[in-house]
């Protein structure tokens, strides 16, 4: 089996034994038997850490759970600096959970969250802060300062935690280069292996934002408004 890695500068083949290897053995074993040179990242090898997320045939993949194919075109991720083969640099897309103030500021100690209100953000909370959604977003490729899928996440599972008494902060900061200047296109979504949407979250951000008195600066007032088919807490209820 030929595997091709995106090197620093160039693709390099490696040939292995036919095997049913995870991504991240293959690369283990090429460092071990072919090429110790080879640098990419690695932790709990179990789908938990984030750490090994890199681009197989132009999609992005978590390498200990991918299982690698004849033909394969390895590459780190997109749309940050490559530090060495396939490990990238991820402190700026980290840095945007700060620009997106995404935590609880200021806390009410007499809201109790029920069942119903625990499930409105429950999911958020898996994010392994892998980068692979910052990698396929094709806002983030042309906009360094678009605050981005994982951030915006963030920003959603805090404004919908009805212990938050100051959303309003947060929803003031995603104005700008924030949940306008997504598309839709679902990038972040297909690619997540936690499941999670950032393009939901962003769409009930759209809606939430409506409700304090934002709408799309694009299409003026056409934008987010939440009367059509749009639930309670600002979830499309289609
Ligand atoms: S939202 Fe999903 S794709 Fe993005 S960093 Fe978190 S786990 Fe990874
Ligand atoms: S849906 Fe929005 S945040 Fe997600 S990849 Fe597309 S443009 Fe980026
Ligand atoms: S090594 Fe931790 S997610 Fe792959």
């Amino acid at each position: 089996m030929k595997i091709t890695v995106k090197r620093d500068s160039a693709f390099e083949i490696y040939e292995l034994e036919d095997g049913a290897y995870t991504l991240l053995e293959a690369l283990n074993k090429i460092k071990r038997e072919l090429d110790n040179t080879l640098s990419f990242s690695s932790g709990c090898r179990s789908s938990v850490c984030g750490s090994c997320a890199m681009r197989v045939n132009e999609k992005e993949v978590l390498a200990c759970s991918y299982k690698v194919q004849e033909g394969d075109l390895i590459e780190p991720l997109n749309n940050m600096p490559v530090i060495r083969d396939l490990v990238v640099d991820m402190d700026k897309s980290y840095e945007m959970n700060v620009k997106a103030k995404a935590w609880i500021k200021t806390i009410n100690s007499e809201a109790v969250l029920d069942h119903e209100a625990e499930k409105i953000n429950e999911v958020q909370s898996d994010c392994i802060l892998c980068g692979s959604c910052y990698s396929s977003c094709p806002v983030y490729a042309v906009n360094g300062e678009f605050l981005g899928p994982f951030s915006l996440t963030r920003v959603w599972k805090y404004v919908s935690d009805k212990r938050e008494n100051d959303a309003a902060e947060k929803i003031d900061t995603i104005q700008t280069n924030g949940i306008w200047d997504c598309t839709l296109c679902n990038n972040c979504t297909v690619v997540c292996p936690q499941n999670i949407s950032s393009k939901a979250d962003i769409e009930k951000l759209r809606v939430r934002s409506s409700m304090f008195g934002y709408s799309d600066p694009n299409f003026g007032s056409f934008g987010g408004g939440f009367d059509g088919g749009f639930g309670f807490d600002g979830s499309p209820s289609f």
